[in-house]
This record gives C-alpha cells, structure tokens and sequence, in this order.
C-alpha cells in the first residue's frame, strides 16, 4: 500500500493535498453550529447532481413531452419518485442552508480583510445557484413552472432599449416555448452545474489560502515567536501553515472536524428524509399546486408566486410601481450584499464585539429579509404592498447605515486567544 501511495505520490500531489487541506490543516478549535452549513451545501450539491443524472435518464425535454414524463418517473420508473423528491427537497434545502451559511458569514464578519474574494465567490456561487433554480423549474413543464418563467423573463422587457430584444433572445421564441424548454434543460443540466462545482472549487481555494474565519473573529495565526511554546496546541499542521506563523487554538479538520460535521450531517438527514417521505410538498412551498397541471398557455394561474426562496426579492420587485425601478431594485438587493466586503468598515468582525446597533441593524435586516420572503408569497393587495414598501426600505437601510455607523463603531474589546 505505501508502495502505491509513493508511485502516485510521485506523478499527483494526492498525500501533499490531503495534508493541506484535511490533516494537517488548522481550523480553528470554537467552530459552532453555524460552521456546519458550509459542508451541508457541498451535500447537497452532491445530491442533486447524482439526483439529477438519474431524472435526467427518463425525463424528456420537450412541451408535448415534459409534463407526462414526470409523471412517468414519478408513477412507474423504480424509485423514481425518491429521486424526483430528493431532488425537488434538495432544492429548497440548498437555499436553506445557503441562506443560514451566509447569515453566518454576516454575523462573524467573515467576508471582511482578508477574506473579500471567498465573499465574492460565494455571492457569484448565490446567483448561478438562483439561476440554476430558476432553469430547473421550467423543465417539469406544470402551470407555475409555465407563467412563473414568463413573469420573470418579461422583467428583462423594462430594460430600455435592448429589452424586448434580450426577452426574445432569453426565450428563442416569441413566447415561452419548446425552444425555451430545450435551452433551460441544457443549461440546467450541464452548464450551470459545471459552473457553480468550478465556483464552489475556488471558494475552497480561497477559504484554504487565507484560513476559516471563526465565531470570535480573531486570528488564529500569531507572530511567529509569540507564543511560547507549551501554549502551542500539540498538532501536527503542514509547514504551509507554519513557516511564517504560530498556530494557536486550532485543531486539524481530519480527523476532528469530519468527526464533528458527520453528527451535522446525520441530524441534517434525519430532516431532509422527513420532508421527502412525509411532506414532499411541504404544503405547497416546496411543490406548488397549480404544478401540477401541465403547463397551459391560454389559461393564467389566479395567482402567480415564485417558489419560497425567490420570494424575498420578488416582493422587492413588486413593492415598487415603477417596473423598471423593481427590477433595479431587485438586482440590487443582490448587489449590496456582493459589496458588503467594503460597506463594512469596522475594525472587529464577530457580531459577539460589535455595537449594540450594530447588532439591531443585522437583526432588523433579518427581520425584513424573512418578512419579504412571506409578502412575496401573498397577492400584492393594498396592506401587503405598504409592508412590503417598508420592509425593503429597512433591507436597504441595512447596507446604507452600516457604511456610515461601522467606521467609527464602539466596538468592544477584543481578546487576544480564543477562550469561547
Ligand atoms: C454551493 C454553495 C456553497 C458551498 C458548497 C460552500 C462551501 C463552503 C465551505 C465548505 C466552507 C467552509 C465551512 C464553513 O465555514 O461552513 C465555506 C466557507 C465560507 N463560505 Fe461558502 N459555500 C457556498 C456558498 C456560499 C455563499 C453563497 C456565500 C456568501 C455569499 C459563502 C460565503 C462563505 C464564507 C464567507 C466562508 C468563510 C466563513 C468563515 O470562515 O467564517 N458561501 N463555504
């Protein structure tokens, strides 16, 4: 065996890479339950890939034939079902648990210096990930998989100029069509997937060149020299880690961290198999019900809502009457989260050292990004539309009184070891 491992050793760095970036790495030893989600969206993504291949073996990407061979896959092809429930559930919890990832990497101040790019990877990873959902839904061909595309599609009619031009181009058709239908498949199956496994690769990449972020926010790399040496933790990390720095307070990922991320992952399957086998649907949020009629051009749903976790943004979209400004709106709530790496100016990054109001802006930034994940859910009557003004307001409120309040914040004083 250890003949072998040297033979390709010699032609692949394959111990040098489990070194790095697994035995000898150093991750840092509070790691807490929001460091789970990471890990949790690399399943995930696993899932639907291999959920993925399979549905695709029996589903056929065409308008006339769609709709029916869902149901095929979901009535006689074996297991059929559990792959098209896995799949379908393996969507909403990749937006769970990428939302909770990047709530924390809010509170922890994990995109601030030196960690902008691994931020910027994975706010890009974000939107391939939407736009992955979004090409995906078409493709089961149902009444909300139908207008819910040509909602969104005519959003890009209020661009001025190029507008009507860039929908028929989205589309390939006058309406949405087969020809829709064929060019979302393709991205869908294999363009986008290609693209967020690179995204996710360098996300990996530029988490391990900088080192993970922790719940106190402090360094875990000291001046080399300043610590003495019966306070150095007893590990072995790989020399990368150590030829310039002290390593403090940290624990190698393997065997530790696997350990402690598989008892993550057990609780995390014990939810996502209770959902696929007992509420797949999960009461229309996950499933919507005008989906499962076959798509019908001449018939519009009473009432056309995106799936759950576009509904923060379509509820920014429709707060606004202007439709150009929705769009610009809505493409912004996005934007401001790419650059919150340089809205934040403070100088401590955990939440557990920031200012009170500090504390209350990200709390009240939560509040409204859940609050329009529900309006968006709702008809746009006159009372959801007032609530929906508001909560947008205080969304953007968030970005912009950070950049003013963070670069003279009274943070509190922050320890020199991890000691929590
Ligand atoms: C497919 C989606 C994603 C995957 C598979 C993924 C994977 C990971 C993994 C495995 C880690 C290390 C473990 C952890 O800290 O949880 C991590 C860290 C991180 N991710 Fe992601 N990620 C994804 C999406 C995102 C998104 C959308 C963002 C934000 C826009 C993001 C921002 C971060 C940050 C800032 C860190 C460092 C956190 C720290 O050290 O405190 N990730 N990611």
């Amino acid at each position: 065996m250890s003949k072998l491992i040297a033979w390709i050793d010699e032609r692949i760095p394959m111990t040098k890479t489990w070194n790095i970036h697994l035995a000898q790495y150093p991750a840092p030893k509070n790691f807490n339950f929001w460091y789970l989600f990471g890990v949790l969206a690399m399943l995930v993504l696993v899932n639907q890939i291999l959920t993925g291949i399979w549905l695709t073996m029996n589903y056929v990407p065409s308008a006339d034939g769609a709709f029916a061979s869902v149901e095929y896959i979901m009535r006689d092809v074996d297991y059929g079902w559990l792959l098209r429930y896995m799949h379908s559930t393996g969507a909403s919890a990749f937006f769970v648990v990428v939302y909770l990832h990047m709530l924390r990497g809010m509170m922890y101040g994990s995109y601030q210096k030196p960690r902008e790019l691994l931020w910027v990877f994975g706010m890009l990873i974000f939107l391939v990930l939407m736009a992955e959902a979004f090409m995906g839904y078409l493709l089961p061909w149902g009444q909300m998989s139908y207008w819910g595309a040509q909602v969104i599609i005519s959003l890009f009619g209020a661009i001025p100029v190029i507008g009507d031009d860039l929908t028929l181009w989205i589309r390939g058709d006058y309406v949405i069509s087969g020809a829709t239908l064929n060019r979302f498949f393709a991205l869908h199956v294999i363009a986008l997937p290609l693209v967020l496994v690179i995204l996710v690769f360098l996300h990996i990449v530029a988490l391990h060149e900088v080192g993970s972020n922790n719940p106190e926010g402090i360094n875990i790399k000291k001046p080399k020299g300043s610590i003495p040496e019966e306070e150095k933790p007893k590990f072995k990390f790989h020399e990368r880690f150590t030829k310039k720095y002290d390593i403090v307070d940290a624990f190698p990922f393997f065997p530790y961290y696997v350990v402690k991320d598989l008892v993550g992952i057990g609780i995390f399957l014990f939810f996502f198999c209770y959902v696929i086998f007992f509420a797949p649907a999960m009461g229309g949020l996950f499933l919507e019900p005008p989906n499962f009629e076959p798509a019908n051009p001449l018939k519009t749903p009473d009432h056309i809502a995106p799936v759950w976790y576009f509904t923060p943004f379509y509820a920014i979209l429709r707060a606004v009457p202007e439709k150009l400004l929705g769009v610009i709106l809505m493409f912004g709530s996005i934007a401001a989260l790419f650059v919150l790496p340089w809205l934040d100016r403070a100088k401590v990054r955990s939440i557990r050292y920031r200012s009170g109001f500090h504390k209350v802006n990200l709390a009240i930034f939560v509040v409204s990004f859940v609050a329009l994940g529900y309006l968006g859910l709702k008809p746009a009557t006159e009372v959801y539309t007032f609530f929906a003004r508001v909560f947008t307001f205080l969304y953007f409120a968030f970005f912009v009184l950070l950049f003013f309040y963070s670069k003279n914040e009274n943070t509190k004083p922050v320890p020199e070891r991890i000691t929590k």
